[in-house]
């Protein structure tokens, strides 16, 4: 582990993987976009540190990214780098709400096709499908978005902080830490060439779009409350439980707040399943690694 790791200020050292613009500074924060607090690192790897050395580990919106096959990876490397009695918390849409809400806009769109039920129905299509299959960029999804023809309420409910951010934003939707996450070489070409129209121009001519499946924006596998307790308990993790937005075992949580909208109240992302597991310790520790690894 590297001289800059970070501790609390009560001594305990916290991993958030594939933190995006959202982390906490007291915490190690690593991405595929390097920003101020956050280290590079492709999850696709092992991670850079040690054994037991972690008494958190915090994972929002990452692992629907990896093929399941890099998530079974990931969550033995979260097991390893976890000290005993360390706490994971992974966060992913929660396909099996989104699976319910579709079919009950699809029922409620087929027995009163109104505009409203319609344009329902549509984003969760979007919702459920968009992400697994888009080969540009934001997808059908931001086209939609930037059309402005969408139930904002509706999807602000669904989706939170994000989609509260667009529709409240008069500018092109990116903040700094966003900015950050464009790629290195985009930036470099960028600031070869001075003049934004020139630039935008140039990449429509070459055809450059960011593969969504290389920069980490694709889905690549969803998850419920079932396969993610499988996953936790094959990587060998005990005490699994779904949680609430705002509760954790996370030692100091309501410090870090990861998980509460900016707007003060009520979850960040409330298409989330927030889920725990425990790396446990001694002779348990042992049996439950020996049963993961049958
Ligand atoms: C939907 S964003 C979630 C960001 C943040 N965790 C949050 O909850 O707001 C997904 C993040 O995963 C990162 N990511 C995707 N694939 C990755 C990989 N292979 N290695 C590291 N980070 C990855 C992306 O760069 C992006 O920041």
């Amino acid at each position: 582990m590297g001289a800059t790791v970070n501790r609390s200020p009560e001594g305990l050292i916290y991993l958030n993987l594939g933190c995006g613009s959202h982390f906490h500074k007291e915490w190690n924060n690593l991405d595929l976009f390097r920003h101020e607090h956050v280290e590079y690192h492709d999850l696709r790897q092992p991670l850079p540190y040690p054994a037991d050395t972690f008494a958190a580990v915090y994972c929002s919106h990452v692992l629907e990214h990896l093929t399941p096959s890099q998530g079974k990876s990931l969550a033995q490397e979260i097991y390893r780098v976890l000290a005993e009695g360390g706490v994971v918390r992974i966060v992913v849409p929660d396909l099996e709400e989104i699976c319910r809400e579709y079919l009950a806009r699809l029922a409620a769109a087929q027995s009163e096709p109104s505009e409203e039920n319609i344009s329902r129905y549509l984003w969760l299509t979007l919702e459920l499908l968009d992400q697994l299959v888009r080969d540009k960029p934001g997808g059908l999804m931001a086209e939609v978005l930037q059309r402005r023809q969408v139930d904002e309420p509706f999807i602000t409910e669904r989706c939170g902080d994000e989609f509260a951010a667009f529709f409240n934003r008069a500018g092109p939707p990116e903040s700094g830490a966003q900015a950050a996450q464009r790629s290195w070489a985009e930036k470099i070409i960028s600031k070869l060439v001075s003049h934004r129209a020139a630039w935008q121009a140039l990449k429509s001519r070459l055809k450059i779009t960011p593969d969504p499946r290389r920069t980490g924006e694709a889905h690549r596998w969803m998850y419920d409350r079932l396969s993610l307790r499988l996953l936790l308990e094959e990587a060998g993790l005990v005490d699994f439980a779904v949680k609430k937005f705002d509760d954790s075992d996370i030692p100091h949580w309501d410090r870090y707040n990861l998980d509460r909208s900016l707007a003060g109240h009520g979850p960040r992302k409330p298409d989330s399943i927030y889920v725990e597991g425990k790396k446990p310790s001694g002779v348990a520790g042992l049996k439950a690694l020996a049963k993961a690894k049958l």
